[in-house]
């Protein structure tokens, strides 16, 4: 697909097709775009943790996302919760932060890492919704995700019911000013 037009046929997917499947492979895909993005000093801090079957998708969806999101990923094929390695992306070797933003480069990284991976996901024929509001807590407990890492998205993968609207997008001359 061409560059524009990926870009302006990804959206946010909140009603899904039921009865989709999708394989590892098809997931390490999409995970592989995303560690093509740029991220700091090539420290590529993101990790993954994907759930396919039924009973971990149920215990997302039940257990650590409100009702509004739990709905909106009804019949996703995967939920892949996104991750990153703290105190590395934004940090000396001698564990000092290089600049004011500290741990935010890693939250940064993750999101270079995660659009790749949306739009590998429509490339291939998958949408997406990218969810933020979500229990970290529980997520980490039921997927043993270690202390050292920090839960940040939970990324629903499916086949879209229908088509969405774009969401209004600002132009260019309202968020830039050149010099
Ligand atoms: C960091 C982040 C967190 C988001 N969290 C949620 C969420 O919890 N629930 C939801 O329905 N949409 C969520 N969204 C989707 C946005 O609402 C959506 O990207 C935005 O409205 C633009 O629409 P589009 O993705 O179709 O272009 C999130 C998006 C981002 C990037």
């Amino acid at each position: 697909m061409e560059f524009a037009q990926l870009l302006e046929s990804r959206r946010s997917i909140r009603n899904y097709k039921s009865g989709m499947r999708i394989s590892e492979d098809q997931i390490k895909v999409m995970i592989d775009a995303a560690i093509q993005a740029p991220t700091w000093k090539n420290s590529q801090t993101g990790r993954y943790y994907v759930a396919m079957s039924e009973d971990k998708i149920n215990f997302i969806r039940n257990q650590c996302l409100p009702e509004f999101n739990a709905n909106s990923c009804a019949n996703a094929v995967a939920l892949i919760i996104t991750t990153y390695e703290t105190k590395r992306s934004g940090f000396e070797r001698d564990g000092s932060a290089t600049n004011e933003l500290g741990d935010k480069w890693g939250v940064y990284d993750l999101g270079l890492q995660n659009e790749n991976l949306v739009l590998k996901a429509r490339e291939t024929g998958y949408d997406s919704l990218i969810m933020g509001i979500r229990d970290a807590d529980k997520i980490k407990a039921e997927f043993d995700i270690p202390e050292s890492q920090e839960v940040v998205a939970v990324i629903a993968i499916g086949v879209r019911e229908n088509d969405v609207e774009k969401p209004r997008r600002k132009t260019p001359d309202e968020i830039t000013r050149f010099f």
